[in-house]
Order: structure tokens, then C-alpha cells, then sequence
């Protein structure tokens, strides 16, 4: 008699109805009655429920086996309406793979503890369905760019030059001399479109964030894209039709994980370009209006940014005061004190991306190092893209997380990414 391995997910779709199979997994719940053992067995597809009845050669080993004990079983699918999913596993053979200790993780533990044992707790049906939306999101960002022909690309992780200024920054040994951890590959992406003009990547960028947020990690992993011969405008556009289409195909790809972690996926649906669209200028008289205190020249914070967004779904601001944005910024001709950047800000989580058109001339770029306080020497390279061909050029950074976090209304960005580093989290 042979029983074909299935897929748990396969016997709940009913392909398997009254016939044999064997499934492995793990013991997700167990509850034992006098005659009957039921243990929900779990897969990365799926929770079936198992039955074993007293007598049956699998009971033995049914009753020894322990929660997250890992298993394989054989027995023939009965279809039950009782049973979760409606269908069962009336089990006639149970080996213990792995015979698992006291399972740390209990109900009503804490937010804290789950984190405390991310390793144990990323088998939870939670994070197995957030783990399963987050590979979509990435693998739709990648089709999105690749459809329109950006070239990936891959940037360096050390560094010798701050891309989003010192207070963020990681320094490192690197041997004999001093590096930095990454924060962003803008300004190697910078230098890849002289060749390749339309480039992106997805890489981790790392921040010395000392604040505890719901939307601040140390470590996360970055969408970036660069154009040559494109503007800012250009880059909002391809921003919301970027999100567009992640949120679109996320709501059709993952609709039974949208379903377990309780989001509904028309929100996704609704999400279409374009986005609402506002001045630096605009979004401080809208604050004023809602009596926020805030002055004209300072950055938004949490609870500006997410008042900003509360009403119209995700909302572009462009056109900020010089001092609050980074070097590269380029700046509008017809008024210097302005520049050509913009900020996506979503509900709840605020901020989702900064872009923008650079400097491109060589000159501005040398006096903006200096009104910044950056040395030249450090920057060579980079002003050497503008001394050789320079063109307009402008681009992007999505943050992973937060656009999961936002798509799916965690409550922290933690639990977005497997193992969150954070400036109390390295471990596990
Ligand atoms: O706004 P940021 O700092 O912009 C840049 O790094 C640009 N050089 C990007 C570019 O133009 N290529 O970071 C971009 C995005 C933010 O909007 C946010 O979504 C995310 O990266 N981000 C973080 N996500 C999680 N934890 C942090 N500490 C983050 N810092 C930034
Ligand atoms: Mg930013």
C-alpha cells in the first residue's frame, strides 16, 4: 500500500478525498478523550486535523507525542464538516520525527516574549502567513521593475561616505580604518545609471536608530531606484504605480493569508494611482488649520505625518525647506530655499518613502558638501558623476517593513521582517 505525500493544503482543497495519504509536519494542538486523540498537524501549507482511535497502531505514539514534536502520518482523508477545514485525517500510522520538549510558547504570553523567542514563535500561524505576504511583496516589487525595464542591481554594504548624514550612521573596523555600515545604496546606484540609466535594488540598509518606535528598525531592508534623464515628478509617478500594483497583486495572490491575519483585501484593492499630492507649504497650512503647532521649516513628525495622511490614503509632500532634507537634494531654480524632494506618507505608519531629483551640477554639488559640513575628499567619486556626462537624474527609497506593516496593519514594524534588530534587539 503505498500513501503519495500531500501537501496539507492540497487534502483542504479536497484532492484527496476518501483516498490514503501521508503528511509530515508538526503537532500544532493536541487534545485527548478517552477514545479519540485529535491533534492539529501543521505544514508550511496548512493545519489539518488528525484523528487516532484507541486500538488503532498509531495510538501508542499519539499519546507520547508533544506540542511542536515534528511527525510524519499516514491515514486515509475523510471529509467532516466538523473538522476545521473540512476535512480530516483519520490517522492509522504516526512516527515521531523529532519528539519536541515543553514547548516554551504558551497562550497570552506577551508581545515581549514572542519577540524574546522570534525563533520559535515565526511558527506561528501569524508570522508563517505575514513571512508567505512578505516574499509576494518582494517578488511582485521585482516583477513591477522588471516589466519596466530597470536593470537590478546590487550595492556595496560597506561604506566610506554617509549617504543620509552622520546621526544615523554605523561605524565599523575594516581592518586598519574606519567604514560604515550602509544606509542607504543611493549614491552607488547614483553611478550605475551612466550606464544602465534605469537601475533598482533591494538590499538591507542599516540606521544607528537610538529611538524606540513602532516604525524604526536598525536593520531593514530597502527598495531603491535611479534614473537618468527623469525628474521628481517622474518618480512619483512611478512610486504609486509601484505600491499600486504590489498592493493589487498581493490582494489576489494572498487571499487566504489576508484572511487569516484578519486584513481586508478590498483596502488593497482601493489602493490605485494616483495619489493624492500636496506642497511642503500646503501641508503646514492643513497642520495649522488642524491646530498642530508646528513652524514653517521644521520636519514633520509621527503625528504630523500620520494626520497628513488620515483622511486621503497615501499622500505625496514635495517641495521642502533645504535644511531639513539631505545634501543631494537639488533645488527648485526659481526659489533656491526649496527642494525637488518628496515623501510618501501613508496611514498609521507615517513616512513609507523619500525621493527626489539630485544635484547635477558639479558646482552645487561642491557648495552644498560644504554647507552640509562634509569634507570633498570624502565624496570624490561621487562628484566625479558630475564632472563626466552629468545628467538630470532622480529616484527612490521604500522601506520593506513598513510598506508590509502598512499593507497589513501590524502594529509594529517588528513583526514585519523574521529577525527585527532594533537598538535592544539582536537576538535571536
Ligand atoms: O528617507 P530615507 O532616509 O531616504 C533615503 O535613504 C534615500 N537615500 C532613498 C533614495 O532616495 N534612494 O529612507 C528611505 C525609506 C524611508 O522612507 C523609510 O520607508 C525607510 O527607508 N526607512 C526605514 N525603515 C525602517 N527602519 C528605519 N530605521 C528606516 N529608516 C528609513
Ligand atoms: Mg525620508
Amino acid at each position: 500500500m503505498v500513501a503519495p505525500l500531500a501537501q496539507i493544503q492540497e487534502i483542504l482543497d479536497g484532492r484527496y478525498a476518501d483516498k490514503q495519504v501521508s503528511i509530515r509536519g508538526w503537532v500544532y494542538r493536541k487534545r485527548t478523550s478517552k477514545k479519540v486523540i485529535f491533534a492539529l498537524i501543521r505544514d508550511a501549507t496548512g493545519v489539518i486535523q488528525c484523528t487516532v482511535k484507541r486500538g488503532s497502531p498509531a495510538w501508542a505514539n499519539a499519546e507520547t507525542v508533544t506540542i511542536e514534536s515534528s511527525v510524519e502520518l499516514r491515514g486515509t482523508v475523510r471529509s467532516d464538516d466538523r473538522a476545521p477545514g473540512g476535512y480530516e485525517l483519520s490517522t492509522t500510522q504516526l512516527k515521531i520525527v523529532g519528539l519536541a520538549e515543553t514547548f516554551p510558547i504558551t497562550k497570552d504570553q506577551s508581545e515581549e516574549f514572542r519577540r524574546d523567542v522570534r525563533h520559535l514563535w515565526l511558527r506561528s500561524q501569524e508570522m508563517t502567513k505575514i513571512m508567505k505576504v512578505r516574499s509576494e511583496v518582494l517578488k511582485f516589487t521585482h516583477e513591477f521593475f522588471r516589466k519596466r525595464g530597470y536593470v537590478e542591481v546590487s550595492p556595496p554594504m560597506f561604506i566610506s561616505s554617509a549617504c543620509e548624514g552622520g546621526a544615523t550612521l554605523f561605524g565599523l573596523k575594516y581592518f586598519d580604518k574606519d567604514l560604515y555600515l550602509t544606509q542607504s545604496a543611493q549614491l552607488h546606484l547614483e553611478a550605475l545609471i551612466y550606464a544602465s540609466e534605469k537601475v533598482y535594488c533591494v538590499a538591507p540598509s542599516f540606521r544607528a536608530e537610538k529611538s524606540r518606535t513602532i516604525r524604526h528598525l536598525t536593520e531593514y531592508w530597502h527598495v531603491e531606484a535611479e534614473e537618468a534623464f527623469s525628474t521628481m515628478e517622474d518618480m512619483m509617478r512611478l512610486e504609486e504605480d509601484l505600491v499600486s500594483f504590489v498592493c493589487q497583486r498581493v490582494a489576489e495572490a494572498s487571499k487566504e493569508e489576508l484572511e487569516t491575519l484578519g486584513v481586508d483585501k478590498q483596502n488593497l484593492k482601493n489602493v490605485k494611482p494616483p495619489f493624492a499630492r500636496i506642497t511642503y507649504d500646503d501641508a503646514i497650512k492643513k497642520l495649522h488649520e488642524e491646530g498642530f503647532k508646528i513652524r514653517w521649516g521644521e520636519d514633520f513628525g509621527f503625528n504630523e505625518e500620520r494626520a497628513l495622511a488620515k483622511e486621503s490614503g497615501p499622500i505625496f509632500v514635495y517641495a521642502y525647506p533645504k535644511e531639513i532634507k539631505a545634501f543631494y537634494c537639488k533645488t527648485y531654480p526659481e526659489n533656491p530655499k526649496l527642494v525637488m524632494s518628496v515623501d510618501l506618507i501613508v496611514p498609521k505608519i507615517g513616512e513609507l518613502t523619500t525621493g527626489g531629483a539630485r544635484v547635477d551640477d558639479k558646482e552645487e554639488l561642491l557648495a552644498r558638501l560644504k554647507e552640509f559640513g562634509l569634507r570633498q575628499e570624502d565624496y570624490d567619486w561621487y562628484i566625479d558623476l558630475r564632472r563626466y556626462g552629468t545628467v538630470p537624474h532622480a529616484g527612490f527609497g521604500l522601506g520593506v517593513e513598513r510598506l508590509l506593516a502598512w499593507m497589513l496593519d501590524l502594529d509594529n514594524i517588528m513583526e514585519a521582517i523574521p529577525f527585527p534588530r532594533t537598538i535592544r534587539r539582536f537576538y535571536p
